[in-house]
């Protein structure tokens, strides 16, 4: 990618092909404090109101440095490696983490550990690095006291309160509003998939676990997506066009969205799971149609159950996880609640949050 000038016009030049540059996308480009405040480099002023017919002057090419003089009297110098990551979309800050698959074989898989000033030293930029590649990342000695997963979570973003609440607190309860709340084995699932937008990311603390099971269990949606789609094309297919409805009520609310079991982007590439078969209703199709539906899900429901594709481990006090809910599974095994206590508590962010602060260390520490 170059920058080429001729005859006052500024072209950028891929290899293939050659572009003129907007005189109005420059001029709306420029800095300095006469044109951008300081500290949060706003512009102050607003080119939506200016008159579009600006041209240019003058423009060199000196030191990486484009400089241009506007018809309005402005003149700027513009950083070219700036402009150049610009023409290149490049705030792709989360597709250049390489998604790792993972199973049952998974380890050595790093644990992080809390410690002072945490959340803006160069390991929390790991850390963030390593849950995009998993889907999953645990952090051990995060203190316990006073809900201190909602600081942790503000921290690095905000919360993302739900009709939970702000942050809840696993504990088997008595009439329960949801199976979490209770003792039993709970297969593999995502949280929420009835809420649009579904939260992005559980928190989940472990303040107490002193029970002999309940352990937790993670299952990687994006391996078992890429694995269908290569063993069961058509299984994949209809996993990927059928939308079903999801559905939660309580007596305060009801809830519901719809989406495919396997959400794919523009370009056809993984994007989502949603898994929770006790809240899906699919609609009523053809019948031949619906067969395969079944099919379909019968498979991928093996897949996620499956021990081969399943890590389970138990999580110790003051360990904390964090687990990518738009990609990973989760679950637990029973447990006994005469062995002693097992309390967790919960919270979600959302994905602008970790990817803010990303962005954020990234710049902090140059890298
Ligand atoms: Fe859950």
């Amino acid at each position: 990618m170059k920058i080429e000038l001729n005859d006052n016009k500024i072209y950028f030049n891929n290899g293939k092909l050659k572009n003129e540059i907007h005189p109005f996308w420059l001029r709306e480009r420029v800095d300095g404090e006469e044109f951008l405040d300081k500290g949060t480099q706003q512009r102050l002023y607003d080119p939506s109101t200016m008159n579009g017919e600006i041209n240019i002057e003058k423009a060199e090419i000196n030191n990486g440095f484009l400089e241009v003089n506007f018809n309005d009297g402005v003149n700027s110098k513009f950083d070219i490696n700036k402009l150049q990551s610009e023409f290149l979309n490049k705030d792709n800050i989360i597709k250049l983490i390489p998604k790792k698959k993972w199973d049952s074989t998974l380890e050595n898989i790093k644990n992080f550990e809390y410690k002072d000033d945490f959340f803006e030293i160069k390991e929390m930029h790991d850390l963030l690095v390593s849950f995009y590649e998993f889907g999953f990342v645990i952090i051990e000695n995060v203190p316990a006291e006073n809900n201190y997963i909602v600081k942790f979570a503000n921290s690095i973003g905000s919360v993302r309160r739900t009709n939970f609440g702000e942050h809840f607190n696993v504990k088997s309860k008595s009439d329960p509003n949801d199976l979490a709340y209770t003792t039993l084995h709970i297969g593999p699932h995502t949280d929420n998939p009835y809420r649009n937008p579904v939260p992005c990311i559980q928190i989940l603390h472990c303040i107490e676990n002193e029970v002999s099971g309940g352990y937790s269990t993670l299952v990687d949606g994006y391996t078992i997506s890429e694995k269908l789609k290569k063993e069961d094309p058509d299984a994949y297919k209809i996993l990927t066009e059928v939308k079903v409805r999801f559905k939660f009520t309580d007596k305060n609310v009801i809830l519901e969205d719809w989406s495919e079991l396997i959400h794919l982007d523009d370009e056809k590439n993984f994007k989502q799971v949603r898994f929770s078969p006790r809240l899906d209703y699919v609609p009523i199709l053809e019948k031949d149609k619906l067969d395969q539906y079944y099919i379909a899900r019968k498979k991928l429901s093996e897949l996620y159950n499956s021990k081969k594709n399943e890590v389970k481990f138990k999580l110790k006090p003051n360990d904390l996880m964090m687990m990518d809910n738009h990609r990973v599974l989760h679950g637990r095994t029973k447990f006994d609640p005469k062995e002693g206590k097992r309390f967790l508590q919960g919270c979600y962010i959302d994905f602008d949050s970790t990817e803010g602060k990303l962005r954020h260390l990234k710049r902090k520490f140059g890298l």
